[in-house]
């Protein structure tokens, strides 16, 4: 079984709305015109569209950040990228990064609701999440944890209830490799430095993974790639920002083990 995943492309634009000055998103906007935008290349998505419809994987995977300030003419733009991916035949999922949750003006939770539709090729919605599904070889369990925070920090929660639910999905017998789809790394090493950016209320989903009742888990958020792997793979990869950094991660499994290779673009 072979599958990529990439992450935060971080497509973005200016403000839609005068509204856009007086909530977050002005400091996404301010952020993309004056940093972001150079530092994200968005032909490197093109680049890995491409890649995967070449390659054809039993699964891909996007763990979140299409946007950066949440905003339906962002997710227009980046959903325009992904189209032949999500029409395609290649299973395709995706769960929402803090910049896809960012604020909570109705017309930018209903763009965040469409896309996490529209992008998981119409298998869930986003009022479903946690949910489990069987993907190309693999038990796929999604989960979002991305929410509107404040000003100043891009924190993410794991709710207890969805805990509680991955946990319930945990018990059934394994029959497939068990992948966690989320945008926060569940492990950080210096999550005290980037306190900022941090996730919280993961103690569980740990423990599940600890005892091998999840084998791996995909994230993003952290815009470098990392991997935190036993000797057999299992454990958590992030598969880093492919608009920055130009990667995309190919995992294959077989027998057990996971192995990982970086695909530069
Ligand atoms: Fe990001
Ligand atoms: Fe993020």
């Amino acid at each position: 079984m072979k599958i990529i995943h990439f992450s935060d492309p971080h497509g973005g634009g200016g403000a839609e709305d005068w509204m856009a000055y007086f909530d977050k998103r002005w400091v996404g906007v301010f952020n993309y015109r004056f940093r972001r935008r150079f530092q994200h290349d968005l032909s490197k998505l093109e680049k890995a569209v491409g890649y995967i419809l070449d390659v054809k994987p039993d699964l891909a995977v996007c763990t979140g950040d299409l946007t950066s300030s949440g905003q339906p003419g962002e997710f227009e733009r980046v959903k325009k990228i992904l189209a032949p991916l999500v029409e395609s035949k290649i299973p395709l999922v995706y769960t929402p990064g803090n910049h896809d949750c960012y604020v909570k003006r109705p017309w930018c939770v209903k763009a965040v609701k469409e896309a996490v539709y529209e992008v998981n090729q119409k298998r869930f919605t986003f009022d479903e999440m946690p949910c489990r599904m069987e993907l190309g070889g693999a038990e796929v369990l999604m989960l979002n944890t991305s929410r509107p925070s404040n000003l100043l920090c891009s924190w993410g929660f794991v709710y207890k209830k969805d805990s509680r639910k991955i946990a319930e999905l945990c018990e059934a017998e394994k029959k497939a490799p068990r992948i966690l789809v989320t945008h926060y790394p569940l492990i950080e090493d210096n999550k005290w430095l980037r306190f900022r950016h941090a996730l919280f209320g993961q103690g569980e989903l740990v423990k599940l993974l600890k005892a091998q009742k999840i084998d791996l888990v995909l994230c993003g958020h952290v815009h470098k790639h990392f991997l935190k792997v036993d000797e057999n793979g299992c454990g958590q990869c992030c598969s880093g920002s492919v608009t920055r950094n130009g990667n995309m991660v190919e995992i294959d499994y077989d027998n057990g083990t996971f192995s990982f290779n970086t695909v530069d673009l």
